[in-house]
């Protein structure tokens, strides 16, 4: 069990009624609390809570539109996608209570400031390393568009400039990350067919090659709703046509690709961070035609190349530069 689930499992009297549980973990919380429901953006999770609760979660950027009388937020890991989340659940809860946990070492004390415009929260419990927020909501706020909230920016590519739009708690939200600047420099020659964006986030790298290679087939995946939402009003921005699939790791990815590009997911102690990127280092083999390429930027110093060679073949270095490495790697 998830230790914010158990905080609230502390205070089960509180959650017996249609209670919603927003950024839920894919844990037993659901068969613990019979009328609760959940509003899930993580396809993993999304798809682990579906198998052992059908129909008890909601999977998107928008609230579920069936009614509750409570909700809880997990805390989650960006600043401005709290907002969007605590105004969209507050703004239908007048009167009633709106609750938010989270961990100490995810900042939930700082975070708890951020109920302040809605009443006067209060502290309910602290334990298991996490603290458990509450407030009446005696000013409920208007609810604000997701699109609202986008952030935009303009990439000047050789081919014409590239809108990139992005909503909160996606990947380098309102600006380029370095990584990707670094790919976005070296996507020359890439098989032609089928490409693949894999954590895809705002769009950019598969924005860019469906405008530089327009006769391929683009697919864009990434685990986040919030994420593929932005892939595509960027790609909608561009007048731009391509897939965009939510779905966990390389496994949801399609067969028969002629390239895979990522600057894959990577975070300090995210353990599941690295199982998606590994995996996708150990699987992409299997995504591949014959000739087809992986070709992705790392932090130089992830060691991703034995990786690479150990299950798809001869990784070369492509380029090198602020801390940054592009792979490539072709199945033989
Ligand atoms: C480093 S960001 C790159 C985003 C974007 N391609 C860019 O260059 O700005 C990695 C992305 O991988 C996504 N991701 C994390 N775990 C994933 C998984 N298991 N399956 C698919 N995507 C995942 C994250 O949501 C994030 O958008």
């Amino acid at each position: 069990m998830d230790p914010r689930s158990e905080v609230l499992l502390r205070q089960a009297e509180l959650f017996q009624g249609s209670v919603l549980l927003a950024g839920l973990p894919a844990d037993d919380l659901l068969g613990r609390l019979p009328d609760a429901h959940g509003w899930c953006w993580h396809a993993g999770d999304q798809a682990a809570l579906d198998a052992r609760f059908a129909e008890r979660s909601h999977f998107g950027v928008n609230a579920p539109e069936r009614g509750f009388d409570s909700a809880v937020v997990f805390l989650p890991k960006s600043k401005d996608l709290t907002d969007y989340i605590l105004n969209a659940l507050a703004s239908r809860l007048a009167g009633r209570e709106l609750y938010l946990v989270g961990e100490k070492r995810s900042g939930i004390e700082g975070a708890a400031k951020q109920l302040n415009p809605f009443g006067k929260p209060r502290k309910l419990d602290s334990a298991r390393h996490c603290q458990l927020w509450q407030v009446t909501v005696a000013n409920a706020p208007e609810a604000k568009s997701l699109e609202s909230l986008a952030q935009e920016y303009e990439l000047p590519l050789a081919e014409g400039p590239l809108k990139v739009i992005s909503l909160p708690g996606v990947f380098s939200h309102g600006r380029l990350d370095r990584g990707s600047a670094l790919l976005l420099e070296h996507l020359d020659k890439l098989p032609s067919g089928h490409l693949l964006d894999f954590g895809c986030g705002a769009g950019v790298l598969g924005a860019a090659v469906k405008r530089r290679y327009p006769h391929n087939q683009v697919t864009l995946l990434d685990v986040d709703a919030f994420a593929a939402a932005s892939s595509r009003l960027t790609l909608a921005a561009n007048g731009l046509d391509a897939e965009v699939m939510t779905g966990d790791g390389i496994d949801a990815a399609p067969m028969g690709l002629s390239a895979i590009l990522s600057n894959p997911p990577f975070h300090v102690g995210v353990h599941t961070d690295y199982f998606a990127t590994e995996n996708l280092l150990r699987k992409a083999a299997r995504h591949l035609k014959n000739g087809g390429e992986l070709r992705l930027v790392a932090n130089s110093f992830l060691k991703y190349q034995p990786l690479i060679e150990e299950h798809l073949g001869v990784c070369a270095i492509k380029a090198e530069g602020q801390g940054f490495r592009i792979y490539r790697a072709k199945r033989g």
